[in-house]
């Protein structure tokens, strides 16, 4: 079965980039000109996405205001032929059939992606964080974890190797190499401390489930920091069916920290053909 919807978690309340994010979704903070996650939707529907489920909050209507349509604004620009700005914005609600739900409770990873049970029914999916942007040179991050899965159909997620002392901000597993950048997967254990960890391969942001997750997630106790942990409930599928984690060699930004959010500016920012020249100018004089 082909891999054609997608989870976006967006319920967290990021706590670590208040104040910015009190009023506003730290899901909708501006990488450059775009919220960052419009970049994730972007990756998904460029992946082969058709249909996406956000999970939010109380505090998210921006999120759902974002992928609306905006009627005054495109009046508007079209009472003054704006085409430029009207292509900008227009696409943006068509990209893909994007639905929201809420999480009523911060109850955790796991337990949002467990709201998802009902939208996704009996399909594999995709689950994308907000917080992780992945820029590649190749392919698209979740397009080849796709490709594994349409090979393998089993479950499987992003992979990278992280300095020892920053495992304990990921969930962290055991396995066995199976190819180049494939991983067959033992354990998973989330943010272990350096010294409890297996590995220093950590998991990233994006993953491809079989629907069995959802068993799995209902059967997981709250852990770590009291949350129901996707880590723990992919832990429990592994007694069922195999895993793999697939390294990804392209780049990924961390834009849910202060310092993180601050290199992915600024790397997208010398990225971009329309201000790069100028701003490199800026930053070396600067340095
Ligand atoms: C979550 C997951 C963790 C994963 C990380 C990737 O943690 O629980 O296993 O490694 O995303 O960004 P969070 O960043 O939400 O604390």
């Amino acid at each position: 079965m082909k891999v054609r919807k997608a989870v976006i978690p967006a319920a967290g309340l990021g706590t670590r980039l208040l104040p910015a994010t009190k009023a506003v979704p730290k899901e909708m903070l501006p990488i450059l000109d775009k919220p960052a996650i419009q970049y994730i939707v972007e990756e998904a529907v460029e992946a082969g996405i058709e249909e996406i489920l956000i999970i939010t909050n109380r505090g998210k209507d921006a999120i759902e205001n974002h992928f609306d349509i905006s009627y005054e604004l495109e009046k508007h620009l079209e009472d003054k032929n704006n085409q430029k700005l009207l292509e900008l914005i227009k696409p943006i609600n068509k990209m893909a059939k994007i639905y929201f739900i809420r999480q009523q409770s911060p109850n955790g990873l796991g337990h949002a992606v467990g709201i998802a049970k009902e939208f996704i029914k009996n399909e594999p999916f995709a689950v994308l964080l907000g917080d992780d942007l992945f820029y590649h040179e190749k392919e698209n991050c979740l397009k080849s974890l796709i490709n594994v899965y349409e090979k393998e159909k089993k479950s499987v997620f992003a992979l990278m190797k992280v300095p020892l002392e920053e495992v304990n901000k990921y969930g962290i597993i055991s396995g066995k190499r199976v190819e180049d950048n494939l991983y067959s997967i033992k354990s998973l254990i989330e943010k272990p401390k350096p010294m409890e960890a297996p590995t220093n391969l950590a998991v990233m942001g994006r993953y491809i489930f079989t629907p069995k997750i959802f068993e799995m997630i209902e059967e997981t106790q709250p852990g770590k920091g009291g949350e129901i942990q996707l880590t723990d409930a992919m832990n429990k599928l592994l007694a069922f069916q195999g895993m793999y984690g697939f390294i990804f060699e392209g780049k990924r930004y961390d834009t849910g920290n202060l310092l993180g959010y601050l290199k992915t500016i600024v790397e997208y920012g010398l990225r971009r053909e329309d201000i790069s020249g100028m701003f490199l100018e800026y930053l070396k004089e600067k340095i």
